[in-house]
């Protein structure tokens, strides 16, 4: 099974997260069963072979406004109606916590929402089959940190992921 794993990053949380779940399932990887290859690349770096030659894709974005971040979105928008078909995905982006947050704040991240339900909507879309629900990893500001524990829940997530699909 080929996995990869494509994030985008501004202030370098996601790929941080990106890189841990890459480091779980390379340590897990014997675990699983089956032969496996799995890669992190940079969502600017990912080419339309690069997509072809994957089973599973991870992919993972901060969250900007609601949504992914730009480089994200193009990349997303790039993709052939019909090219993930008979692929799995799993989604995940970074984001505030709303109790965290003031009121104001509160109210604009509730309504507007998250990147990562978004992500996982186009990549449906295009054929991809959503294995588990997108998931979110909290940072404490725009720039970080990610907050305790995330990197531990990230690691953990990425083995639920494989696991949905043995
Ligand atoms: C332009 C901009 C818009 C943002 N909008 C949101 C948002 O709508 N909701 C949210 O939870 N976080 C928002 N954030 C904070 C991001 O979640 C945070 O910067 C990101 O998770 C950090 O990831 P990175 O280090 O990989 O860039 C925003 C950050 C920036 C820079």
């Amino acid at each position: 099974m080929n996995i990869l794993i494509v994030y985008d990053s501004l202030y370098g949380n996601t790929k941080k997260i990106a890189l841990e779940m890459l480091d779980a399932l390379l340590q897990q990887k014997e675990s699983f069963g089956q032969k496996m290859k799995v890669e992190a690349m940079y969502v600017q770096d990912v080419t339309q072979e690069h997509l072809l030659e994957a089973d599973l894709l991870i992919v993972g974005s901060p969250t900007h406004g609601g949504r992914a971040k730009p480089s994200m979105q193009m990349f997303l928008d790039a993709i052939p109606l019909g090219a993930l078909t008979h692929k799995k995905v799993a989604v995940f982006d970074t984001r505030f916590l709303e109790r965290e947050q003031n009121f104001a704040l509160r109210a604009l991240l509730k309504t507007i929402g998250y990147a990562a339900p978004k992500i996982a909507d186009v990549l449906q879309k295009k054929g991809g089959e959503i294995v588990l629900p997108p998931e979110g990893f909290i940072v404490k500001g725009k720039t970080g940190p990610i907050s305790n524990g995330e990197l531990e829940r990230a690691r953990e997530w990425a083995i639920q992921v494989i696991q949905s699909i043995l």
